[in-house]
Parts: structure tokens; C-alpha cells; sequence
């Protein structure tokens, strides 16, 4: 197991929480998969998929932030987040990149392991758990 879901995750929203445990589970494989291999192509396409599951996400929690969370979820958090989603597309591409034009060393792997390990764990028990109280506030039935 590389990234692991605990209630110490959970952003107290039933549905942001399922998706993180499939996103998480998602992540998993797809770590699980990365063996060292020469330069070349040979990850790109795994990338790409867990690209598209993560950008998902990213788009369901952005969606919960326009407009509808006004005056409970301030505008420089939301930025924030968003910042935070953008930046992760970045240096998870730029990985990409590194990894096509040099292969996949057995360290390399594993640092970029730890790195999304650290950075899933850092998100949603800090921003995400933000966003989820910031929506419990506001649909104090929303479960
Ligand atoms: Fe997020
Ligand atoms: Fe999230």
C-alpha cells in the first residue's frame, strides 16, 4: 500500500470521501505498476489514465466551489485549492517528462512515490478538510 485512506482523512463529506478512497485505490495500482524501465514511452499511457481520474476529482471539488459556497468558503482559499490541484498537474507531468527522457531508476520510482504519498496525505487533510467543513457549513444536512 502506498497511499493509504484513514478516517483521519475523511473531509466529513460522504461523496469527496469515496472518491478519495477510488482515487487512492486508482493511485495504488498504478504506483504498484511502476517498475524501472529504459527511456522511453512505456509509462506515458499510466500516466495519462491516473491523470484523467485525479482531474476528475479535481473538477468535482472545483465545481463545489463556484459560487454556491460563497461567504462560507473565502475566495483566496478557493484560489488557493485550485492553485494547490494546478501546481500537482505540473510536477506530476514533470515527472512524466523526466521519466520518459531518462527511464525509471529503481530510486527515481521511489521518490516519486513518497512525493504523491506526501502530497495526497498533505491535500486532503489540509485543504480538502477545509473545503469539507466549508460545505458542512453551509448544508448543515448534507452527509
Ligand atoms: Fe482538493
Ligand atoms: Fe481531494
Amino acid at each position: 500500500m502506498n497511499v493509504v485512506w484513514t478516517r483521519d482523512l475523511s473531509v466529513g463529506i460522504q461523496e469527496i470521501d469515496r472518491q478519495h478512497q477510488d482515487l487512492f485505490h486508482h493511485i495504488n495500482g498504478f504506483l504498484d505498476s511502476l517498475q524501472p524501465a529504459p527511456p522511453g514511452d512505456s509509462v506515458a499511457e499510466r500516466f495519462d489514465l491516473l491523470e484523467k481520474y485525479v482531474n476528475e476529482h479535481f473538477s468535482a471539488e472545483e465545481g463545489y466551489m463556484n459560487g454556491q459556497l460563497a461567504g462560507y468558503y473565502p475566495d483566496r482559499e478557493a484560489r488557493r485549492h485550485r492553485g494547490e490541484h494546478e501546481t500537482f498537474i505540473r510536477d506530476y507531468r514533470e515527472y512524466l517528462t523526466e521519466i520518459m527522457a531518462s527511464g525509471l531508476t529503481v530510486q527515481r520510482a521511489d521518490e516519486f512515490r513518497s512525493w504523491m504519498r506526501n502530497w495526497w496525505f498533505m491535500h486532503v487533510s489540509g485543504t480538502d478538510r477545509r473545503l469539507g467543513s466549508a460545505l458542512r457549513a453551509r448544508y448543515p444536512f448534507i452527509k
